[in-house]
Formats: C-alpha cells, structure tokens, sequence
C-alpha cells in the first residue's frame, strides 16, 4: 500500500510557479519510486493573492496548511507590490506562515556540487569539501521584538528590541545538536557575547545543552569573526547555530559558496513533522516567465521534504543523487552555464532530474 501524504503547494509569484512545478514532477517521481500517494492541493500566497483576496496569506491558504503533511513554497513579492502599505506586501505571508505554523527552525544547507567551483567567485582550492548547514532562529529576536519610531527634542528616534526566551534558544540549540550528531559531529555556536546580554543568555544555554550531547564537538565564535571564516575556511563548518538576523545575513554569505542562489535550498521546521520547504532565492521578476530559471533549489527543497518531514532518508538521498548525476553530465541551466555551452530550460532541467531517477530505481 502507497503511503498517502497531503502537500500544500503554494507557487507564489515570479519565477516561483515555474520551479514549482519542477519540484512537484520530481516529488511526483520519488513517490513512484518509494511507494508514496501524493495529494497536491494548490494554495494562494503573496502578491497573487494580494490582487484577488487583498491578502497576503488568506486563512484558505493557511487552513490548507495546517492541514496538510508538508508545504512546498516557491517565492513571494515583486516591483508591483513594492509601494503596497505594510499589510499588503507578499513579504507579510512569510512571516505569517512561519509563525502560524510555528516554525522555529530555520535550516539552510550550502553544499558544493562537483563541477561547480567554477560558478562560484571563490577559488576552487578554498571550496573543496565545502558541506555546511546554517540552523538559524526563525521567530525570535530582533526581528519580532517591539519596534517603534518617536518625535524627541533630538529628532526621530527608531527602537527596535532584541529579546530571547531561555525556552527559545533551548528549542533551537538542541534541535541543531540532533542534526550535527547525524553530520560530522562539530557545532559552531555563533552571537554577540562580547556586547549582548540576549547571546551571553545564548552562550550559557549552548553549554548547559552541549552536555547532553557528548560526542558533539562544540565551538563559540563572534559573529562578525564568522563572517570572515565562511570565507576564508568555509570547509571547516558542519553546522551553524545562530539567532535570527546573524542567520539571515550569514546564510546569505554561505549561499555564496555553492556557485549560484538558484542551488540554496531550506527547509522551516517546528514541534511537529509539518514542515515549509523553500528554495533560499526570491521571486527573480527579471527571470519570471521566460522558463530559464533554475530549479535545483526548489528541487532540493523536496529532497529536504522527504528527509525532514517524512523521515524518507533514502528518498531524499535519492533526488540529491539525481541532481548530482545530472550536473556531473555537463547539463547547466543559465546561472551556472559553462562558458560556450548551451543552457537547458527550466523544465529540460527538471526533466534530467526525474529521468535520473528513474534510472535510480
Ligand atoms: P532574488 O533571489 O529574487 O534574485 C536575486 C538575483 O538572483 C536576481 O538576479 C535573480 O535573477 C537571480 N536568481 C534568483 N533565483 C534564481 C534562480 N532560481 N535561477 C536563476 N537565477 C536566480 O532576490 P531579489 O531580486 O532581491 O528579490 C526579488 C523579489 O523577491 C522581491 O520582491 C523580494 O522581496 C522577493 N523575495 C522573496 C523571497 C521569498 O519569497 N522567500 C526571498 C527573497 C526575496
Ligand atoms: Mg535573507
């Protein structure tokens, strides 16, 4: 008997209807192969449901959801919503979605497929082996705390509140000491000691939560001396545990190493299994509509799926070997072509993949 898993597909806007449906042929194939029943129910978000329910995140599409075994979101946002007041810009659904779902644990894998050293602006020598995962907190600190602008006799004055529950940063850490004990065993523990009592707090959890971890070889580092050994000795990373805003920016750097955003896939994790799989880039309206997009990120994303919200091990290893096999073969899309050789379209692309995967099986 097929194993029945509900997904809540939500395409969104740009480019992400397009490496949607790359990702939902593949998840399609991996379930011929693995023995899964697929019901993909197509939900509304971002500025498309702007335009026809004057909402970002419609309570539909949420419902959808939260009834669902796994959301597969492409991106949200772009230039015709950019003047839109702050309840009517796509940007709002991401933040509603992860917080309505409480996903907490934001997971952002950099890892370099062979052959592509030469997309990337670092040199080859400094990328080799590069296989790092980026845990960043997802609904605390600075970016949920209390914000506000004031009139004063100096002029404006802008607050915005860094704050951390002890509870929160527990949740996070030991969530990233499981996944380095399942990788190669380091954490690197990345805050603000020197000057924030919210990564002093960090810091004591981080060592109170280490010693139920033995075998897990734990390291504290600044964040802005982290920034620096992304990349200048980004090998020497497993895994990265941050707060919120350090994991934004740093991921983003990490993102860096693997040759092209079109790569970065992640995966926002809660209590639960139900978790939301996106590929790390936005919307790309300068791509949107011609078919030249890259679609790994939002394929690897279903490999995340498979891995984090089914427990598929085998699966997921299964499209991330697909994806190997056909870059291995020379095929590119247009942000990581070879110079002088011809770029596969979107959908050519996702094509090669669901093929490798058939012959996988
Ligand atoms: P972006 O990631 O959309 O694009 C940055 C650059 O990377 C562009 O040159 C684009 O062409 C390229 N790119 C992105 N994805 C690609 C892919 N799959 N294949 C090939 N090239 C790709 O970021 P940008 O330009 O800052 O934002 C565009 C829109 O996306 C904005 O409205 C922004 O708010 C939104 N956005 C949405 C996100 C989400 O839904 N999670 C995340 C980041 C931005
Ligand atoms: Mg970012």
């Amino acid at each position: 008997m097929a194993e029945k898993k509900r997904i809540a597909v939500l395409p969104g806007d740009g480019i992400g209807p397009e490496i949607v449906d790359e990702s939902v042929k593949v998840i399609k194939e991996t379930g011929k192969q693995f023995g899964y029943d697929f019901e993909c129910s197509f939900g509304m978000v971002g500025g498309g449901a702007i335009e026809r329910l004057k909402n970002p995140l419609p309570e539909e599409t949420l419902t959808l959801c939260r009834n669902s075994d796994a959301v597969l979101l492409g991106a949200v946002g772009g230039p015709r919503w950019d003047s839109n007041p702050p309840h009517l810009r796509p940007e709002k659904a991401l933040l509603g979605l992860r917080q309505e779902l409480g996903l907490f644990a934001n997971l952002r894998p950099a890892t370099l497929f062979p052959g592509l050293e030469k997309s990337s602006s670092l040199k080859p020598e400094v990328l080799e082996g590069v296989d790092l995962l980026v845990v960043r907190e997802l609904t605390g600190g600075i970016y949920f705390g209390e914000k506000y602008t004031e009139e004063t006799g100096e002029g404006a004055r802008a607050t915005d509140t860094l704050v951390y529950y002890e509870h929160e940063i527990e949740r996070i850490v030991r969530r990233a000491f499981r996944l380095a004990k399942g990788r190669r065993r380091r954490i690197t523990s990345v805050d603000k000691a020197n000057v924030l009592e919210s990564s002093r707090l960090w810091r004591r959890v981080v060592d109170r939560v280490s010693k139920d971890f033995p075998e897990v070889r734990v390291q504290h580092m600044l964040v802005d001396n982290c920034a620096m050994q992304i990349i200048s000795r980004p090998a020497d990373f497993d895994v990265i545990v941050t707060e919120n805003m350090f994991g934004d920016i740093l991921s983003d750097e990490a993102a860096m190493l693997t040759g092209s955003i079109g790569m970065l896939p992640s995966a926002s994790l809660g209590k639960g299994p139900l978790g939301l799989y996106e590929p790390v880039h936005g919307s790309a309206p300068d791509l949107a509509g011609q078919g030249v997009a890259n679609p790994i990120a939002a394929i690897l994303s279903s490999a995340m799926m498979f891995r984090h919200s089914f427990h598929d091990e085998e699966a997921a290893r299964a499209i991330e070997s697909a994806v190997k096999k056909v870059l291995s073969s020379g095929a590119r899309t247009t942000d990581i072509a070879l110079a002088g050789s011809l770029a596969l379209s979107t959908e050519e692309f996702g094509d090669r993949v669901c093929e490798a995967l058939r012959r996988y099986g």
